[in-house]
């Protein structure tokens, strides 16, 4: 499932999105060497999986004027998504 994030995404560099490595438990918009949305890095948000779950449903919902926009529908494979992000320490 990460290969659908990945076309923007990767672990260890920073692409179209920002690196993904230890990013549960971080806190948002906090990868010093990448250029955020002014809102995702003012948001005060943390990455834990409820925060990882309500992004992936709708990240302009969580976080209005973020620069990313994907949405993933399906519960399971959210929770796929996460459990594998919380092995990339
Ligand atoms: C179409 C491109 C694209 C896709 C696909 C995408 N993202 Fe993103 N992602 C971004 C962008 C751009 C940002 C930066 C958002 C901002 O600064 O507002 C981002 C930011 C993030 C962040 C915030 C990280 C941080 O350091 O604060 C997380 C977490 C994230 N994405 C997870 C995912 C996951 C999980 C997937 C796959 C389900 C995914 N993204 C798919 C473009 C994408």
């Amino acid at each position: 499932m990460y290969q659908a994030c990945e076309a923007c995404h990767s672990i260890d560099d920073n692409d179209l999105g920002p690196r993904h490595r230890g990013v549960v438990g971080r806190p948002a918009g906090s990868i010093a060497d990448y250029a955020y949305s002014k809102a995702l890095k003012s948001s005060g948000l943390a990455w834990d999986e409820a925060t990882l779950d309500r992004w992936q449903i709708n990240p302009s919902a969580l976080v209005p004027g973020t620069k990313m926009f994907f949405q993933l529908s399906a519960a399971q494979d959210r929770a796929d998504i996460i459990a594998y992000l919380q092995l990339q320490k």
